[in-house]
């Protein structure tokens, strides 16, 4: 009997799936890095990675964790033994990130009620450099005592997280998509119309779109492409095949898979297109180029973005209180389904109940989190962040489709499972794009990141702050290691006859 909980519906299971996908990627990376990449014209080696690596990778996921039913290290296990490895590596990328994931959305917790009187005041910049995260007040590297207004809107957010997760895949997980993801696609489709009709917005979309042709020639802006998509759509952090997992036997693998990765491209969009026209705005009203304005990242959300609201001609306080919501429901959906990744792994491997999972797993990094509520808080964020993705990330996918591709060559398999079950059948574009065009392009990636980081180190940090960078991508490796080590609490086998 198979007693692995089990999504309530199919528009469940894509609420989480889409509600993992869609974070802070789709709203502050998307937009600057298409900017960066060559405008309008980035829209083709985009498009290109959703379908030749992003959905083929959607696809094989979902396959993986619907045919053997397991977490990412389970569903890898049974694949060979010796694959388990990669699952803990994945899920431990996945533990690391959601110790400073929360962060981000603490900060929004505050911005949404900042938002009430607009209490950032007219010098943005200041107020959240010194006055909240205090980052501005210490250097890299530096610790500098708590930044107590963010510790208690962590707390907050954790225990959010701990109440959703306790209540399991059904009622915790499903519920709480299902009511975020829609609310978040109608107030942002709010903040949109609102942008898009101020003054100057038209050329903040014309600086948006304009295509850059020249640009696509060049091997960066596909790793930029690659890398987005990526990110973008949780691959090769163990979400997804856990997420999988919870899928009844019958249901449409393929189609789920682009549902998903259109949605979080549609959402994508439409990000760009928001935040460019209120950048355009911005411009028009303060007689500056978009070009010195365009930003992404925390400076557009918590600095700029502030700046641009606080000029709104009316109802300021309710479209900050919307647009900072909105940050909120996207990162909590997708911190959700982070901490699930490793909460599964470690229900399946250990035998424990759910709570526990989620007490232990959940609670270690819950207080790690705190390091990142200090003063020099953001600068270990935005250090750790970059080696956890640019390597944790890439080399993690990169493995995984040697391995199930090359080494155990089980893509044969996967596509009959796949369309054994799917109305669309999967062919030769799924096995060649798989095989094949991810291996290269993830390959590059990775030689392309190794270079640029020996050439300059990244941000202009210091050799021994970044050694913590390097230290905790390379501990998710062998940490993976050691715990594919430990026994099954179930034996393996035993967990094939029961499910
Ligand atoms: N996909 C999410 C985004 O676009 C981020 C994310 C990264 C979620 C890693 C889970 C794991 O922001």
């Amino acid at each position: 009997m198979d007693n692995r909980e089990q999504w309530g519906s199919r528009a469940g299971f894509l609420f989480a799936a889409i509600g993992s996908a869609i974070g802070l990627g789709n709203i502050w990376r998307f937009p600057a890095v298409a900017y960066a990449n060559g405008g309008g014209a980035f829209f083709i080696p985009y498009l290109i990675a959703l379908l030749t690596a992003g959905i083929p990778l959607l696809i094989l996921e979902f396959t993986m964790g619907h045919k053997y039913r397991g977490s990412a290290p389970l569903t890898l296990a049974r694949i060979s033994k010796r694959g388990e490895w990669l699952g803990w590596w994945q899920v431990l990328v996945s533990f690391f990130i959601s110790t400073y994931y929360p962060i981000i959305i603490a900060w929004a917790v505050s911005y949404t009620i900042f938002s009430f009187n607009l209490s950032w005041g007219s010098n943005t910049e200041a107020f959240f450099q010194k006055d909240y995260a205090q980052f501005a007040l210490v250097h890299p590297g530096q610790i500098g005592g708590m930044a107590w207004k963010v510790v208690i809107p962590l707390v907050v957010v954790w225990i959010v997280v701990f109440a959703i997760l306790f209540k399991g895949v059904q009622k915790g997980i499903e519920r709480a998509n299902k009511i975020c993801i829609p609310l978040l696609v109608v107030l942002f489709t709010i903040i949109v119309i609102r942008a898009v009709t101020l003054p100057g917005a038209a050329e903040g979309l014309d600086a948006f779109f304009k295509p850059d042709w020249g640009k696509i020639a060049s091997g960066s802006v596909w790793v930029a492409a690659y890398g987005q998509i990526f990110f973008s759509l949780s691959i090769a952090f163990g979400i997804m095949v856990a997420y999988a997992s919870y899928l009844p036997r019958k249901t449409d693998i393929t189609n789920n898979a682009f549902i998903t990765g259109l949605s979080n491209s549609g959402f994508e969009l439409l990000a760009g297109i928001g935040v460019f026209a209120a950048l355009g705005f911005m411009a028009h009203s303060a007689g500056v180029s978009i070009n010195d304005i365009a930003q992404g990242g925390p400076n557009l959300v918590f600095v700029v973005l502030p700046k641009i609201i606080n000029t709104l001609p009316a109802f300021q306080s309710a479209f900050a209180v919307l647009f900072f919501l909105s940050i909120v429901f996207a990162g909590l959906t997708s911190l959700i389904s982070i901490v699930e990744a490793y909460v599964s792994a470690v229900q399946d491997k250990f035998n424990i109940s759910r709570a526990k999972a989620v007490g232990w797993g959940g609670g270690i990094a819950a207080v790690l989190s705190v390091l990142y509520a200090t003063k020099g808080g953001l600068y270990f964020l935005d250090n750790i962040d970059h080696f956890v993705n640019a390597y944790g990330v890439a080399l993690a996918g990169l493995v995984e489709v040697i391995l199930v591709a090359w080494v155990f060559r089980k893509l044969g398999e996967l596509q009959k499972h796949a369309n054994g079950i799917s109305d669309m059948r999967l062919g030769a574009w799924w096995t060649v794009c798989l095989s094949v065009i991810t291996p290269i392009v993830l390959g590059y990636m990775m030689i392309d990141s190794i270079r640029t980081d020996f050439k300059a180190p990244y941000s202009g940090y210091s050799g021994s702050f970044l050694a913590l960078g390097v230290a905790i991508a390379v501990l998710s490796i062998v940490l993976g290691w050691i715990i594919a080590g430990l026994k099954w609490k179930r034996t393996l086998e035993e967990q094939k006859e029961v499910s």
